[in-house]
């Protein structure tokens, strides 16, 4: 998606081989005009997929995934993060780790947001190594719902997420995908490239 490429290239900062950082419009700084287009890119993208809910994973995933599920007429529900285990039996957890922070946590939805009827399009915005994608599909497995799309922004083309995702079987679109990353240069690969990693 030219919009975001543009906007990576013009504030996006990497700041090694793999990390960017985007903190002007996505991470830190919300530019809501910016997010209200790239939701409506994700309706428009999956317009025939029969998605009943949008989710996301608390943070930072929360703005564009609003604006998905307003363009879709549909909720937005939030995946929470906690730190343990809920032991009633009125959720579903999994457990998350992650590579890039180093960290993990319990990933969290209450029962009473999904069913077995639901068609979920999942929205976040990186994908990195997928832990955090493929945690929800198993939640959203657990409900007997189906994963029927995951909606990127920024995909890290270099990582094994986005082959990790397809090999499990779910759809994935990235409205930007980087092919490599260094000091001061960040190339992108084109919508439908391979898989790489
Ligand atoms: P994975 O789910 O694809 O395996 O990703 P990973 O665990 O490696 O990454 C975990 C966190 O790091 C996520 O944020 C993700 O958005 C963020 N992340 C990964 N690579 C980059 C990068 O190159 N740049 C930036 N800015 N972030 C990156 P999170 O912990 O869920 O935090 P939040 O921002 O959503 O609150």
């Amino acid at each position: 998606m030219k919009l975001l490429e543009e906007r990576i290239r013009k504030e996006g900062k990497a700041l090694n081989e793999t990390v960017l950082k985007v903190d002007s419009f996505i991470n830190h700084q919300v530019d809501a005009e910016f997010m209200d287009a790239l939701g409506r890119d994700f309706a428009e993208h999956f317009k025939d997929y029969g998605i009943t809910k949008v989710f996301t994973i608390e943070s930072s995933g929360i703005a564009p995934a609003l604006m998905t599920a307003k363009h879709l007429d549909v909720p937005m529900v939030i995946l929470k993060k906690q730190t343990s285990k809920i032991l009633q039996g009125d959720v579903y957890q999994t457990n998350i780790t992650s590579f890039t922070k180093g960290t993990s946590y319990e990933l969290t939805l209450y029962k009473n947001y999904i069913s077995p009827e639901d068609r979920i399009l999942l929205i976040d915005d990186f994908l990195a190594n997928g832990e955090a994608a493929t945690g929800a599909g198993r939640l959203i497995g657990q409900a007997g719902a189906t994963l029927a799309g995951i909606g990127i922004l920024i995909e890290k083309s270099f990582q094994r997420g986005r082959k990790r995702l397809e090999d499990a079987g779910f759809y994935v679109y990235s409205q930007a995908r980087i092919g490599r990353l260094a000091e001061g240069v960040i190339e992108f690969l084109p919508e439908d490239a391979p898989a790489t990693e």
